[in-house]
């Protein structure tokens, strides 16, 4: 049998997520059967089933990310360099991620390396892509030109910290803007160098302006606290 996570309406999760048991699924053609030995729960997880709109006619799967031991391969089906029958795997987008089988497109699985653990490889894939999607739109971004300087918002979240750590890696000018003292100070621990403004007090504005030096200046982050 499988055991996988699901929900029936939108509500707080612990209010409404629930396991159900099922029949253990078995890869066609195109896909792969994982058994899960990790999931992350992200933030965007708990929010799709806070959000959800209406009552289900069927149990709604939940989760998006897995990592897990790969043990079939569908007839016919073509897998990425590395995955094998019996490595370790992880995969993004998967629906329904949270479950202990999980029946994936083989195209959206990719080998873990050895030296990630399980709980690493879970959180390989959405964040970092985001991550990408993210310095890639700041790049774009017709302020960021030459010598722009990137603003980021809700920089101590997971996303901004990894942000803010391919910003360093890559020389891109970078000003993090989180919302208390306490997660600014957080901050400038991991990122010794890099400009942190707390918005909890006034004048926040100016810190930035002062940082910014004169620079085109452009805004990205996942929460936007107020335009300037
Ligand atoms: N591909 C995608 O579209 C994608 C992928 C991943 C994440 N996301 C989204 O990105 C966001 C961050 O995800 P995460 O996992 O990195 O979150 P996280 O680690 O839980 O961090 C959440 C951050 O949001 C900040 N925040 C919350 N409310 C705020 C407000 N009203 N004003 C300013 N800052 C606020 C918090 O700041 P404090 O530290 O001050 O509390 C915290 O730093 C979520 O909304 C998530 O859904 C999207």
């Amino acid at each position: 049998m499988n055991r996988r996570v699901v929900y029936t309406r939108g509500g707080p999760a612990a209010g409404v997520l629930t396991v159900i048991e099922e029949p253990e699924p078995t890869p066609g053609p195109g896909q792969v059967l994982i058994r899960t030995a990790a999931i992350p729960v992200h933030p965007g997880d708990l929010q799709a089933v806070e959000a959800y709109p209406e009552e289900a006619a069927k149990p709604v799967p939940a989760g998006v990310e897995a990592t897990g031991v790969l043990e079939a391969i569908g007839p016919g089906t073509h897998v990425t360099p590395g995955v094998t029958v019996g490595g370790r795997v992880t995969v993004f987008p998967q629906p329904g991620a949270w479950s202990q089988w999980v029946v994936a497109d083989a195209g959206a699985v990719v080998a873990v390396p050895d030296e990630l653990s399980d709980e690493v490889a879970a959180r390989m894939l959405v964040n970092p892509r985001t991550t990408v999607m993210l310095r890639r739109e700041a790049q774009e971004h017709p302020a960021f030109g030459y010598d722009g300087l990137l603003v980021q918002t809700a920089a101590g979240s997971s996303v901004g910290r990894l942000l803010t750590g391919v910003s360093l890696m890559h020389n891109l000018a970078l000003v993090d803007v989180v919302r208390s003292d306490r997660g600014a100070a957080e901050l400038r621990k991991r990122f010794p160098g890099v400009p942190v403004v707390a918005t909890e007090h006034p004048g926040w504005e100016d810190e930035i302006r002062r940082a910014a030096d004169g620079r085109p200046v452009s805004v990205i982050g996942p929460v936007l606290v107020r335009p300037w």
